[in-house]
C-alpha cells in the first residue's frame, strides 16, 4: 500500500495578512493535491514565550511549545514559509525551532528535527522575495539534521504578487509544489 506522507505546514510569522501564511497555504493546497496529509498550523495559535533557560528548569516545555514540538514529531516532513527580517530568520520561527529543539526526559536529542524533510519558501514586499532569510533558515535546520530540499521559492514583490498575480502565482506554486510533495514522498520511506 502506498505511503501517505504527514506534513506540517506553517508561516514563520504571525501577522494576519502575512504572505508567508498565504503563500504557505497555496503549498500546503498543493502538496494535499499530490497525496500528502498536511497539517496546516498558525503560530500565533501556540505563542511561546521567548526561550528563557531558567524558564525552562523551572517549569519545562511551556504547553505550546510542548504542543508545536509534539506536532513535529508526529509529521515526516515540514513545508515552511519564513519572513525574511533584516536579512535573516524572523524571531517567531526561530524562537519556535528553538523550543522545540529542547529535549525533555527519555528522548532522543532533536527528536523534533531528525530525519524530517522541509520544503523552504518565503515571500516578502521586497525584490529578492526573502531570499537572503531562507540561507539563514536552511542552515539552521540543516545544522540540526533536517533534510532541507534544494529548490525553495521566493515570491518578490508579495504585495503585487498576491493582489494581481494570485491565480499565476498559484498555478507556479502549485506545479513546483508537486515536485516537492512528490520527493518528500519519495525520501521519507
Ligand atoms: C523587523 C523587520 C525586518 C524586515 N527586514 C526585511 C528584510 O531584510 N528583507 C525583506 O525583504 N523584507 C524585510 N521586512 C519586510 C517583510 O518582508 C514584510 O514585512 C513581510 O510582509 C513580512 O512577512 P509576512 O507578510 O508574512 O508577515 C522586514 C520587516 C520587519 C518587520
Amino acid at each position: 500500500m502506498a505511503y501517505t506522507p504527514k506534513i506540517l505546514s506553517f508561516a514563520g510569522s504571525t501577522r494576519t495578512d502575512s504572505f508567508n501564511k498565504r503563500l504557505v497555504k497555496l503549498a500546503a493546497e498543493a502538496a494535499r493535491l499530490a497525496g500528502a496529509e498536511v497539517t496546516q498550523i498558525d503560530l500565533r495559535d501556540m505563542p511561546m514565550p521567548l526561550y528563557d533557560g531558567d524558564l525552562e528548569k523551572a517549569q519545562g516545555l511551556p504547553p505550546d511549545a510542548k504542543r508545536f514540538k509534539q506536532l513535529m514529531i508526529e509529521h515526516d516532513g515540514l513545508l515552511i514559509s519564513a519572513p525574511e527580517y533584516n536579512s535573516s530568520i524572523s524571531g517567531v520561527l526561530k524562537n519556535a525551532i528553538d523550543w522545540a529543539s529542547r529535549p525533555e526526559p527519555n528522548e532522543p536529542p532533536l527528536v523534533a528535527f531528525t530525519g524530517k524533510v522541509a520544503a523552504l519558501m518565503s515571500a516578502s514586499p521586497g525584490a529578492l522575495g526573502g531570499l537572503r532569510g531562507l540561507v539563514t533558515v536552511r542552515s539552521i535546520l540543516s545544522n540540526i539534521n533536517v533534510l532541507v530540499l534544494p529548490h525553495q521559492v521566493a515570491v518578490a514583490k508579495a504585495h503585487e504578487a498576491f493582489n494581481r498575480k494570485v491565480k499565476a502565482i498559484h498555478e507556479c506554486q502549485r506545479e513546483r509544489d508537486f515536485r516537492w510533495a512528490f520527493e518528500i514522498k519519495f525520501r521519507t520511506r
